[in-house]
């Protein structure tokens, strides 16, 4: 059985002291939902102090990045090693990493390995754009976005990770994906590349969420997939309101 997994993406929201002040908020709220895993990813100079705040609670932190260098002359770059201690998960692939930063599937794999050899759980995006989708290619893109950044990395190490696909017109927009779409991708593209990759066992235990406009109102739709495990999570992840709506509609459907 697998448990549900809700993320927070804040992405550049939140000052150090913001991140605080709503962690303190949001903890208490959660605490009944113990069958649910969440997590918070603020901007890197907020971990210290959220993470701090959040010591003893059930809600967990993750980083929006890491290098997949160790250490060195890197200027701006945030290794495993530093890291590990303070998080629990760090997303690696990011649509507006890739975008934006310019990583590749071969940079996004170095940083799985990175992140999974400091002890820390990958949630691993992938995504299409409106071009592929509208191309209906959907699936062929998702599935070798997976296969890239699986590259070298055991089925064991598979089984305890985290792959969101967040199809990149959703993000942000407003146009969530419909349940019916995020179930055919995240099982019949993510998940069933795992099970081509490393078998049934490991496909049945690798968590798969659905990232892009997900709000309280579609929440529901979404946890009744039988493939979707739970959400990664921008703009509704900044309200507490919101955030503690999505968790709650997570342990209702599946926990
Ligand atoms: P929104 O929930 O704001 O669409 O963002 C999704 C996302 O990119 C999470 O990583």
């Amino acid at each position: 059985m697998r448990r549900p997994v809700i993320a927070g993406n804040w992405k550049m929201n939140k000052t150090a002291s913001e991140a605080v002040a709503f962690v303190q908020e949001l903890a208490p709220r959660l605490a009944p939902y113990t069958s649910v895993d969440s997590i918070v990813c603020p901007p890197f100079i907020a971990i210290e102090s959220t993470a701090a705040a959040l010591r003893g609670t059930s809600l967990k932190v993750g980083a929006q990045n890491v290098s997949a260098q160790e250490k060195g002359a890197y200027t701006s770059q945030v290794s495993g090693g530093m890291l590990a201690g303070l998080v629990d998960y760090v997303i690696i692939g990011h649509s507006e990493c890739r975008e934006y930063l310019g990583e590749t599937d071969a940079v996004i794999n170095a940083k799985i390995k990175a992140a999974l050899a400091h002890g820390l759980t990958p949630i691993f995006a992938c995504g299409e754009n409106l071009a592929v989708y509208e191309a209906g290619e959907t699936n062929a893109f998702v599935s070798a976005q997976v296969r890239a950044g699986l590259d070298g990395i055991d089925g064991e190490a598979v089984s305890r990770m985290i792959i969101a696909y967040e199809p990149i017109w959703a993000i942000g927009t407003g146009k969530a994906a419909t349940a019916e779409i995020a179930e055919n991708i995240c099982g019949g593209a993510v998940r069933a590349t795992v099970a081509e990759l490393y078998g049934q066992a490991v496909a049945d235990d690798v968590r798969v969420q659905y990232g892009g406009s997900v709000k309280p109102s579609n929440m529901r739709e979404y946890m009744s997939c039988p493939n979707v495990d739970g959400a990664l999570v921008g703009g509704a992840s900044l309200i507490v309101d919101d955030f503690t709506a999505l968790v709650a509609a997570a342990a209702e459907a599946k926990g």
